[in-house]
């Protein structure tokens, strides 16, 4: 049972950069946190916070309702993979791992059975006299993993650690990562800018803009109901749509839609799976660009007649070609007004 409390965290390097800006996050015991954001959004600087290798400026880390605030990384129950993995080359991987171990003088034969259980763990049974500099990238990587979880930290930091890999190789580790740590019911942060691996592996996404958390919900709320711009354009493919508002109908030169929200304007917010295409009346101007066949679906890039380009998945791209007029008619959407999110869902009838 392990979790992990972050109150009001933030981590000033300088007068001009704020790395982390007031964070808050509470993970609950055995639960997968991914921190999900673009380059410079201080997701290394947090985790490294939790981890011990970075002192907050101000706010309070709390482990198991223990302040681990100020303590030095050895002292705190945690074990973290960091983003450029840092394997000591001119030893083995038993040294590798056995080196925290014997820090801790655990007898030689606790040692030796520990390092065969994590191996076995991560898929490198028998690689234990290897070389480092002698494995391949995702086996470095399995040996940095392995080397956090031999100690049996109560919390797992794993910072973009299968970033360096192919995309091959990344799913499936990431897939065993996921294994491991619901098979281990370990409270894990796992930093990843990595949109996919954080919607198909993790409890729950927190996406960080600007040292900030924007939104921290479920994987499927992320992506079904973005409370902020930056998230609904952050996460998968969005299209934005400016217009108007009036007397209950949100107004474009292209499309028009029944929306209850004050006059004003207003940005539609709509996935191209939510984005049918419709015969053109009298007066669309909206023209296909592009049809492209992806064996699955279709996807029709369109511009519209304010030089929006927007995107619409179809089933079959069959009855689309590019020159054509068609009609838009989103099926649901969010809807923003200035960087703030107006109400719910919306499902255009
Ligand atoms: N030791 C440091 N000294 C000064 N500034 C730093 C230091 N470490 C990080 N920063 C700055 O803090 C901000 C956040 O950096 P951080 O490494 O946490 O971002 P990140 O979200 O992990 O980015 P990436 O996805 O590129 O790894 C950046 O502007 C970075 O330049
Ligand atoms: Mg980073």
């Amino acid at each position: 049972m392990s979790t992990l409390s972050i109150q009001g965290v933030s981590k000033r390097f300088s007068s001009e950069t704020i790395a982390v800006d007031r964070v808050s996050l509470d993970v609950a015991d055995g639960e997968l946190v991914c921190l999900l954001g673009p380059s410079g959004s201080g997701k290394s600087t947090l985790l490294r916070m939790v981890g011990g290798f970075e002192d907050p400026t101000s706010g309070r880390i709390a482990i198991d309702g223990q302040d681990v605030t100020h303590l030095p990384p050895e002292r705190r129950p945690t074990g973290m993979v960091f983003q450029s993995h840092a394997l000591w080359s001119h030893m083995n991987v038993f040294n590798n791992l056995a080196f925290g171990l014997k820090l801790r003088r655990r007898p030689k034969v606790e040692i030796r059975d520990r390092v065969e259980a994590v191996l076995d763990l991560v898929g490198l049974k028998g690689y234990d006299r290897r070389m480092t500099n002698q494995l391949s990238g995702g086996q470095q990587q399995r040996v940095a993993l392995a080397r956090a979880l031999i100690l049996e930290p109560k919390i797992l930091l794993l910072d973009e650690p299968f970033a360096s890999l192919d995309q091959h190789l990344r799913e499936r580790l990431r897939e065993e990562v996921r294994d491991i740590q619901l098979r281990l019911k370990i409270t894990t942060l796992f930093v990843t800018h990595g949109q996919d691996e954080a919607l198909s592996m993790a409890d729950r996404i927190v996406v960080m803009h600007d040292g900030r958390t924007e939104q921290a919900d479920r994987p499927d709320v992320i992506y079904r109901d973005p409370q902020t711009p930056f998230v609904a354009g952050f996460i998968g493919t969005m299209n934005f749509i400016k217009g108007h508002v009036e007397n209950g109908r949100f107004r474009h030169a292209d499309l028009s839609v029944a929306l209850a929200v004050s006059d004003g304007p207003v940005t539609l917010a709509v996935r191209p799976e939510a984005l049918d295409l419709v015969a053109p009346d009298d007066r669309s101007r909206v023209v296909i660009h592009r049809v492209t066949d992806f064996g699955t679906h279709g996807l029709i890039d369109l511009h519209l007649s304010d030089g929006t380009r927007v995107k619409s998945m179809v089933p079959s791209p069959e009855p689309f070609q590019a020159g054509q007029a068609v009609g838009l008619a989103p099926r649901s959407f969010a809807a923003f007004r200035n960087d703030a999110k107006l109400s719910g869902i919306h499902h255009a009838r």
